[in-house]
C-alpha cells in the first residue's frame, strides 16, 4: 500500500507527522518503508542523524537520486501498491509535476492542514491539484499544530469543504513541543498520547475503505 504525506504548503506538519505515523505503525510490527523526496530530505536526515542514538532502526528511508521523477517505472510502483508493507512517501510543499504518479497512484494521501488564512489558500489550491490530476487516492485530512482553546474563523468553511473530498480526521494534532523533538527510531509516551488517538482514527479509516475498493 502506498501512503503520502502531502500539501502545497511548507511547515504544515508533513515530515513531523510521516515519522510520528512511521514509527507508530512500525511498532505495530508493520513493515514500513519509507521515500522521502523533499529535496531538502528532512526526513532523511533525521534518520541519517538518529544512527547516534543507538536506537534498533524501525525502516529504512530513501531518498530520489539527482531530482529524478521518483518512478519512470510504473511497475514498481503498482507493485508497492498490490504489496501488504506500507511504502510511505514525505513530499516537498511545492506543486511540483515530478510528484504526478505519487499522487495519481497513492492508495492514500494524508493532508495535514491549519486554519489560518495562508494555510486554509494553500490546501484548497492543493486539494483542486489532486483534482486535475484526477487522482484515485483517498484523501484524508489531519487538523496539524491546532490550539485547542483558540476560535478559528475559517473552521466552519474549511470543515465543509473538505469534508466534500476526502476524510476529515475529528481528532486534532495539538501543538505540542515534544512533537518537534520527535525521533525516527521512537516514539516516546507523551508523542504517543499526542497523536495515538489520531493515527488509530486513520487506520480505521485505510482499513475500511480499503475494503470496500
Ligand atoms: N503538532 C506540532 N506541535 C508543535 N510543533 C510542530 C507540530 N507539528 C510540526 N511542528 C513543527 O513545525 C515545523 C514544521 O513541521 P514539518 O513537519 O517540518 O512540516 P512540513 O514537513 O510540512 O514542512 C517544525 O519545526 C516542526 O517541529
Ligand atoms: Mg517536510
Amino acid at each position: 500500500m502506498i501512503i503520502t504525506f502531502a500539501t502545497q504548503k511548507g511547515g504544515a506538519g508533513k515530515t513531523t507527522l510521516a515519522i510520528a505515523f512511521a514509527n507508530y505503525l512500525a511498532l505495530q510490527k508493520k513493515e514500513i518503508h519509507v521515500f522521502d523526496f523533499d529535496f531538502q530530505k528532512s526526513f532523511y536526515n533525521k534518520w541519517m542523524e538518529d544512527e547516534d542514538l543507538n536506537l534498533p532502526k524501525l525502516y529504512e528511508v530513501q531518498i530520489s537520486e539527482d531530482n529524478q521523477a521518483p518512478f519512470s517505472d510504473f511497475e514498481t510502483l503498482m507493485k508497492m501498491k498490490s504489496d501488504e508493507a506500507v511504502y510511505l512517501f514525505d513530499l516537498a510543499g511545492t506543486l511540483d509535476m515530478k510528484y504526478t504518479d505519487i499522487l495519481q497512484y497513492s492508495d492514500f494521501i494524508i493532508i495535514p492542514f491549519e486554519y489560518s488564512d495562508i494555510s486554509t489558500k494553500s490546501t484548497l489550491v492543493f486539494i483542486n491539484f489532486l483534482g486535475l490530476l484526477e487522482s484515485e487516492a483517498g484523501k484524508i485530512f489531519i487538523r496539524s499544530r491546532y490550539e485547542k482553546n483558540f476560535e478559528y474563523p475559517n473552521k466552519p468553511m474549511m470543515d465543509e469543504e473538505i469534508s466534500r473530498f476526502g476524510k476529515l480526521i475529528s481528532q486534532p494534532v495539538l501543538k505540542r513541543n515534544i512533537l518537534q523533538k520527535i525521533n525516527t527510531r521512537s516514539l516516546k509516551g507523551h508523542q504517543r498520547l499526542a497523536v495515538k488517538d489520531v493515527f488509530s482514527e486513520v487506520v480505521e479509516h485505510i482499513e475500511k475503505a480499503s475494503k470496500e475498493k
